[in-house]
């Protein structure tokens, strides 16, 4: 395995489609904006967004369709899917936690291991906070102060910085492609939860985090 006999005192969480479901409601918002502009979207192409910023992500649905946008149209249709993304969210609460997750959390904390959150979401405190997990992780990084989105390492590192424990210390968990190569990049352990065909580049997947003993296992 990658990393062997390394003492691995970190565990970096992506929020969206890791820690909860919301890669549903960013999947249905773009849906609803797609099927507005009459531009093939589905969930196959989905899968290429996850874990990329709003504005790539309008970038990569719009190639499907024959309509060329200014810069000012395209910050309008990316506000106008993060409105629908808006009104989506303000309906979690701590019952949207995907299972195993807060067992997983506890356990961490018990054994000393520090936690961060490493999501490019704009939205992530708003959600983590619907979740009622604000005050669970020993850092959260900012997206707004990330200048390289994933696949780039930086928000890894980031994280990894900020809970003070060495990148190959960490272990990185994520559902998207772009994420896994993120962690691979930073020279983490990655675990990809989800699709396993989005994550087919992670050193070790799982179907998702219900059964905590899957990562504590390898601490
Ligand atoms: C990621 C999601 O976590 O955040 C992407 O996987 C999303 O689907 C990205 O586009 C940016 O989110 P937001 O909330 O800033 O539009
Ligand atoms: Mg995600």
């Amino acid at each position: 395995m990658k990393n062997k006999g390394i003492k691995y005192k970190g565990i970096i969480f992506d929020l969206d489609g890791v820690i909860t479901d919301t890669a549903e409601y960013h999947y249905l918002a773009w849906k609803k904006l797609a099927d507005e502009l009459n531009i093939y979207f589905d969930r196959k192409i989905n899968e290429n967004l996850k874990g990329v910023s709003r504005l790539e992500s309008l970038e990569i649905i719009l190639k499907n369709g024959d309509k060329v946008f200014s810069d000012e149209e395209k910050h309008y249709l990316a506000d106008k899917k993060n409105d629908y993304y808006k009104e989506m969210i303000k309906k979690i609460t701590p019952q949207d936690i995907l299972p195993g997750v807060c067992d997983l959390i506890n356990n961490l904390k018990e054994r000393e291991i520090k936690i961060a959150v490493a999501s490019v979401s704009k939205n992530a405190k708003t959600v983590l906070d619907n979740l009622g997990l604000l005050d669970s992780f020993d850092y959260i990084v900012d997206a707004e102060k990330i200048k390289n989105g994933k696949p780039d390492p930086e928000i890894f590192l980031n994280a990894a910085d900020g809970i003070k424990v060495e990148p190959c210390c960490c272990i990185g968990i994520e559902d998207s492609k772009a994420g896994i190569e993120a962690i691979n990049r930073a020279g983490m352990l990655s675990v990809g939860v989800g699709n396993p065909e989005t994550v087919e580049e992670a050193d070790i997947i799982l179907k998702d985090l219900s059964n905590p003993s899957d990562i504590l296992n390898l601490i």
